[in-house]
């Protein structure tokens, strides 16, 4: 029981090579951190200054770096100073070494040209009248009535379009069994204060290892499934995301193929729907500006609005790095085989950076330097989201398709706080909202 004896006792003496951090046991920390990630990491910056060492259950020791000098530093680090998929695999163990998304060097360098061409923003646009037609039908079937949680509803509409518009799953069956596959992957009651250890985790890991693998299989047969068929539809694969794996030189076997786009699936299932949510969260207050935005949703108004909120509610918790090498930081020499977090919200929330941090202040972008300031919600460099195209085109159909469909209302006066799950921040309670003009499709 090495996991759980770790989890209640205090934080072992700090490595002196290490910054100091919070002392608090290992499973306290955990859990104030999911719970209250923003407040957590200020008071730790508060009393440690912006480099300091946190013990969560899942990575231990795990080195926060809130200086704002050293953000383009570790972006723009050559990978093999600081490598982005072991960083990820420390938190996310599921990761596979052979992804884009887990892997490293020369593995992730073939994975990501397999995809890029299909992940580009020429590629992305041709789907866009499609991506609203989904959009627009999921809404109509927006309960009415009593209040629902708009995050798993948004994630409904980004699983679909990776599954029909992506990866290009065209057997209908296929792809609805895939979508209701991938939803009941990630479904949890509530959003719990811990992520699921795995692997190298200890006791604990090899239960969440077991879990993780019973939730993933249903989805990983499904994927198998959508090879095979596309496979036997013979010569001229297809540009999408399957066709293009399919197709790879040297050729890919099938449970290859699984093994990548279930890691690139971990990338892609949260991060739109959450953008989505809190967007139409904000325009769900602001109703003038919801008419401006789908007005002209690649306008100067809607691209300041889109970055103001990925400023204060940006969907990935930070960027993950495992320094190959030891860097200076801060005044400070971390050492080589230490993970590193560039909190994307901690940073994005400094007021050195953003005066008036907490307000919802899109004019800044226009009006003032914040365009020059560390703001990476995408993270950067080498490892940048080859997603965010697909990300930029489902926020500038799906949210005019929804707005134009129904109205909503958040039920909390102020936007709800954010809470951790795994990398990624979700609002406290999915984001509960009311609609309020219409009946849904489904209740007719
Ligand atoms: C608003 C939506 C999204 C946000 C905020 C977001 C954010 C991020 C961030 C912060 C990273 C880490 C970058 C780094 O380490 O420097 C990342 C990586 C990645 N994202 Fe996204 N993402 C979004 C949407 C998507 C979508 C839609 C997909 C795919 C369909 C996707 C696929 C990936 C992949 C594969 C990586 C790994 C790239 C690499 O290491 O080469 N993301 N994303």
């Amino acid at each position: 029981m090495k996991a759980l004896a770790a989890s209640t006792a205090p934080s072992r003496p700090p490595d002196p090579r290490l910054p100091p951090g919070p002392d608090a046991g290992v499973l306290t920390q955990t859990v104030a951190f999911h719970r209250d990630p923003l407040g957590f990491l200020r008071q730790a910056q508060a009393e440690f200054g912006d480099v300091f060492t946190l013990r969560l259950l899942t990575a231990r020791p795990l080195l926060v770096v809130a200086d704002p000098e050293a953000v383009p530093l570790l972006l723009e680090s050559d990978p093999r100073r600081a490598a982005a998929g072991s960083g990820r695999r420390m938190l996310l163990p599921f990761a596979s070494t052979r992804s884009v998304f887990g892997g490293d060097g020369e593995a992730h360098r073939r994975a990501r040209e397999r995809i890029a061409p299909a992940m580009s923003a020429e590629a992305i646009d041709a789907h866009r009248p499609e991506m609203a037609r989904i959009a627009a039908r999921h809404a109509a079937e927006f309960p009415s009535g009593h209040p629902f949680q708009l995050l798993p509803r948004a994630r409904a509409i980004t699983d679909e379009i990776f599954v029909r518009l992506l990866l290009g799953v065209r057997d209908e069956r296929i792809a609805s069994d895939l979508i209701a596959a991938i939803q009941g992957m990630l479904w949890t009651p509530g959003n719990p204060p811990l992520t699921l250890p795995g692997k190298g985790d200890g006791a604990f890991g090899e239960l969440g290892q077991l879990l993780f693998e019973r939730r993933q299989a249903p989805v990983a047969r499904r994927l198998e499934r959508a090879i095979e068929a596309r496979r036997a539809e013979g010569p001229g694969a297809g540009e999408d995301v399957l066709g293009r794996m399919i197709s790879a030189t040297p050729a890919l076997e099938t449970a290859e193929i699984v093994d990548e786009l279930l890691s690139l699936l971990m990338a892609a299932q949260q991060p739109p729907a959450i953008a989505l949510t809190w967007l139409l969260d904000r325009l769900g207050r602001e109703p003038p500006l919801a008419e401006r935005f789908a007005a002209e949703p690649g306008g100067e108004l809607a691209d300041a609005v889109i970055r103001e909120t990925l400023r204060l509610r940006p969907p990935v918790a930070g960027v993950l790095r495992r320094l190959g090498e030891p860097i200076e930081v801060a005044g400070r020499l971390l050492p080589a085989a230490v993970n590193i977090l560039l909190p994307t919200t901690l940073i994005q929330h400094d007021p050195r950076l953003f005066p008036r941090p907490e307000r919802f202040w899109p004019d800044r972008w226009v009006t003032t330097d914040a365009a020059q300031q560390p703001f990476f919600p995408f993270g950067g460099g080498a490892r940048r989201c080859v997603g965010e195209p697909l990300a930029r085109a489902e926020i500038e159909t799906v949210i005019p398709a929804v707005l134009e469909t129904v109205r909503l209302e958040p039920l909390a006066p102020e936007p709800e706080p954010m809470v951790q799950r795994a990398t990624v921040l979700v609002p406290r309670q999915s984001l509960l909202v009311r609609r309020t003009n219409g009946t849904s499709a489904a209740a007719r």
